[in-house]
């Protein structure tokens, strides 16, 4: 099956898909993106991702490609082109191209890519036997909230917590409180069942796997509750664990090498596991 992608306007071979070398998206970072699950065929929490990328777009005065109900055509249709029952489809909308000059073009034309990909299932053992995280100081800029691609800061924490063997950083800021990790939200669980992670403010990404969770936590008897949390106070937790797109929620079991709690996966991640993934599942019928 060849792979098809979109370009602004036209759907092209994967392997011809380009942009210009003066699109401000690749010179600036100029520009924001989206990272939607697909199951059966369907993308997951779609409402979501669309406002939150509409939003990011109000953020940074970029101009909307296309009405909102048109990109969800182009998105489904990348889907539909490339036959992707399990996976991804990611949206990146940039400031499009222009003369390289830091303050915006006067007649931006946004440029919007689109791409598709199948994923093979998260391994078993991730969910079984839980992950690892290491700590390091939030290098990244003041405005977490936009989902921009200026992500140089997630790539090197990200490489370095590949590089010491573990699964994701987790990013802390000048307070030695955790603001999230390179690709997904923190969370703890505390001994009286509170759901605790930080408040979605300028200093996070509001994840959508965060907004499922947290509206999952009354279900399960949990209290949601939106506040920072330092790194000793997650190393103490009764619980710890990860939301994103990619990684749907996984246990956090060890902590700069410390166990959490027992360090095996608890019941309260594992059981909010379960639900996200029936809720999802239900959702892509
Ligand atoms: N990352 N925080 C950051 C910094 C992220 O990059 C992401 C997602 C999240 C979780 O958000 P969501 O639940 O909406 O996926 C939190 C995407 C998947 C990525 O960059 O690939």
């Amino acid at each position: 099956m060849p792979r098809v992608s979109y370009v602004n306007g036209r759907y092209v071979p994967h392997g011809e898909a380009t942009i210009h070398v003066e699109d401000r998206g690749f010179q600036f970072a100029d520009s924001i993106y989206e990272v939607i699950a697909i199951q059966n065929g369907r993308l997951v929490d779609a409402a979501r991702h669309f406002d939150r990328l509409e939003r990011s777009l109000r953020e940074l005065r970029i101009p909307v490609p296309m009405p909102r109900a048109a990109l969800e055509v182009v998105t489904r249709e990348v889907v539909r082109r490339n036959r992707v029952g399990r996976g991804t489809v990611y949206v990146q909308v940039t400031r499009g191209r222009a003369r390289r000059e830091h303050a915006f073009p006067k007649s931006p034309v946004p440029g919007l890519v689109v791409t598709a990909r199948p994923t093979r299932p998260q391994p078993a053992a991730l969910l079984a036997e839980g992950v690892s995280v290491i700590t390091i100081p939030d290098i990244r800029w003041a405005r977490r909230d936009i989902k921009s691609t200026a992500l140089i800061a997630n790539v090197l924490c990200r490489q370095q917590a590949t590089e010491a063997g573990a699964y994701e950083a987790w990013l802390v800021d000048a307070d030695g409180m955790v603001t999230e990790g390179t690709a997904s939200n923190a969370w703890i669980v505390t001994r009286d069942r509170h759901l605790v992670t930080r408040t979605a403010d300028h200093s996070i990404l509001c994840g959508i796997t965060r907004l499922a969770v947290a509206d999952l936590a009354a279900t399960q008897g949990l209290v949601f509750e939106e506040r920072p949390f330092s790194v000793e106070e997650a190393k103490r937790a009764a619980e710890a664990f990860l939301t994103g797109t990619s990684s749907i929620v996984l246990p956090v079991v060890r902590i700069d090498g410390a166990p959490v709690g027992d360090g095996r996966p608890g019941p309260v991640a594992r059981n909010l596991r379960a639900a996200y993934d029936a809720m999802a599942a239900s959702a892509a019928a």
